[in-house]
């Protein structure tokens, strides 16, 4: 089953058009990543997505409905989250009150969820006091993903959760958005550590200059001469 079909999407900042119809799916329990060059249109892809850039033409479908056009909290509660680029937590809040901040239209007892997310992650769980903006960039992108967990997610659009980190932290990283998938999320991340990603990915897009370029399995777009000159340093 199809959870996201983005398609000849249509987007941009004002009168500026960078997608110029951009095609991808994301089946159910997928690891879908996107990979491009930089100002490729990636990140503007996600934002469209997720109802932050309007849509101008072409259609957004998660399970199968039409939602193009529907704000974030709409497609939230439709069990969609989106972990920025960049900051993607509350510097001067504690840990905890940023997954607090991330319950925010759960109106049921939180309380539990914020354990069962800190568990989930034992680096952050004794910083739950710690001011966010003093924690680790890799923890940081642990409580960004604690805070999307926060609202029990069906698909996660994850923007480069492993930029500007040390090599075991993208490991470190990888590793929980595996664990996140195999307990039932489908996820589409864009990433600059091309090879790592499409390790552990299922399918993987290339985007260039705001159009598809390439797709493939994680393994085929890996073993592709154009990627691996052009995003794997081979
Ligand atoms: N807020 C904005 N206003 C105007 N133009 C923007 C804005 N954000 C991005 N752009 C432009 O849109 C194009 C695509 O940007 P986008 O951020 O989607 O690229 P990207 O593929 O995510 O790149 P990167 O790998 O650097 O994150 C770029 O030319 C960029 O300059
Ligand atoms: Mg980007």
């Amino acid at each position: 089953m199809t959870v996201l079909e983005a398609r000849d999407v249509v987007s941009g900042y004002g009168e500026v058009e960078i997608l110029h119809g951009v095609s991808i799916k994301v089946e159910e329990r997928e690891i879908v990543t996107i990979i491009g060059p930089n100002g490729a249109g990636k990140s503007t892809l996600l934002k469209t997505v997720f109802g932050l850039l309007p849509c101008k033409r072409g259609a957004i479908f998660l399970d199968g409905e039409n939602v193009t056009g529907q704000p974030p909290q709409a497609l939230v509660r439709r069990g969609m989250c989106y972990v920025p680029q960049s900051d993607n937590v509350f510097p001067t809040l504690t840990v905890q009150e940023n997954l607090e901040m991330g319950a925010f239209i759960r109106r049921d007892n939180y309380r539990a969820k914020i354990e069962e997310v800190l568990a989930l992650f034992p680096d952050v769980i004794e910083r739950r006091h710690t001011r966010a903006g003093k924690l680790s960039g890799g923890q940081r992108q642990m409580l960004a993903l604690g805070r999307a967990l926060m609202l029990e997610p069906r698909l996660l659009l994850l923007d480069e959760p492993s930029a500007s980190l040390a090599p075991n932290m993208v490991q470190l990283v990888f590793a929980k958005i595996q664990d996140i998938n195999r307990s039932g999320v489908s996820i589409v991340m864009v990433e600059q550590n091309a090879r790592e990603s499409l390790k552990l990915s299922h399918r993987g897009y290339v985007l260039a200059m705001g159009q598809n370029r390439l797709e493939g399995s994680g393994e085929s777009l890996l073993e592709s001469e154009e990627v691996g000159r052009l995003y794997l340093g081979d």
